[in-house]
């Protein structure tokens, strides 16, 4: 494995590569590797000659009473992980290679995230947007991998390969979860040991909404309804959010239909966290054919 921090370097082993022909598959994350970066490395593996993993803690998407200062990371063991599953090359520049001086441009995120996340944390997306452009352009990759657990970054990622056609495949991964479904996060180190035993509350929650759905449940009044309570009732957590959207635009729905996320995050003391399902109803007006009417359901 080659481990690089310098742009120009990464970018001139990057043009070999292509000139070689090798495809490449690009795993972008900031670090404290976990199952759910592992299955998106191993995706990667599975599908390029070369896989390049980023490992960046990026100051641009944190706010200011945000995480960045004490984001948990630990490259020894991260380059460890990296190289038990195969990456080629691990790309880890410091904050002052990615960012030598102030930006004079930087990317503005105009839909899909005045949503979800995006409400309580503003300028978040502007920031993820930004880096990846940075990163997309040092590392030129065919392919690259995000996880469905944060289902409205890669709605963002869609937006902005579209928008600026850049020459790349999003592969999207479903969530990897502990045995009791709490969603794989840098951030689970975080909690106290009470909070961690709530903390699956989330995904039973949304397991709740999705069993409504089966049984024909299609008004995201009460979907959101259900998995309020669910969260209140099993844990100490301040709902941030329950929303019931359309995906991939994240258009607040009043009945389901279509492709439907349904999205949680609340604040425990020491942690905010995250989870979602995602849910292939019939289009509004599809004449059900009894099939169509059951829910299918993404493997997050
Ligand atoms: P990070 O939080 O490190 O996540 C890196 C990638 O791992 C993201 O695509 C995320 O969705 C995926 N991931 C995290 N937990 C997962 C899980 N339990 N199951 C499946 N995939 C999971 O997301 C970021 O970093 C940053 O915003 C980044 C894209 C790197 C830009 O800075």
């Amino acid at each position: 494995m080659i481990v690089m921090d310098q742009i120009a370097a990464m970018q001139a082993l990057m043009r070999q590569y292509r000139r070689e022909g090798k495809t490449i598959g690009f795993v972008p994350t900031m670090g404290y590797l976990h199952e759910g970066h592992t299955s998106l490395i191993d995706r990667a593996r599975a599908e390029n000659d070369i896989v390049v993993l980023s490992v960046f803690v990026n100051p641009l998407q944190f706010g200011p009473n945000e995480d960045f200062a004490r984001y948990p990371r630990d490259f020894e063991r991260d380059r460890r992980i990296a190289e038990q599953h195969g990456v080629d090359v691990l790309f880890h520049p410091e904050a002052d290679e990615m960012y030598p001086e102030p930006l004079t441009v930087r990317a503005i995120v105009q839909a899909r995230a005045d949503v979800l996340c995006g409400r309580s944390r503003p300028g978040h997306f502007d920031g993820v947007a930004t880096v990846l452009m940075k990163l997309f352009n040092i590392v030129m990759p065919d392919r690259a991998y995000f996880g469905m657990k944060d289902a409205q970054q890669v709605a963002v990622v869609d937006g902005l390969i579209r928008d600026l056609n850049f020459p790349i495949e999003l592969v999207l991964v479903p969530t990897v979860r502990e045995a009791d479904g709490l969603a794989k996060s840098s951030r689970n180190v975080y909690l106290s040991p009470q909070e961690r035993s709530e903390a699956p509350a989330l995904y039973a929650a949304l397991q709740a909404a999705a069993s409504a759905v089966e049984r024909g449940e299609r008004s995201a009044a009460a979907i959101r309804r259900m998995v309020r309570e669910h969260i209140e009732a099993h844990t100490h957590a301040e709902i941030d959010y329950v929303e019931v959207c359309s995906y991939p635009d994240l258009t607040p729905l009043e009945t389901l239909a279509g492709t439907v996320l349904i999205a949680v995050a609340v604040r425990f003391a020491s942690a905010r966290l995250i989870d979602n399902i995602m849910i292939e109803l019939p289009k509004t007006g599809e004449q059900g054919d009894g099939k169509g009417e059951q829910a299918c359901f993404a493997r997050s």
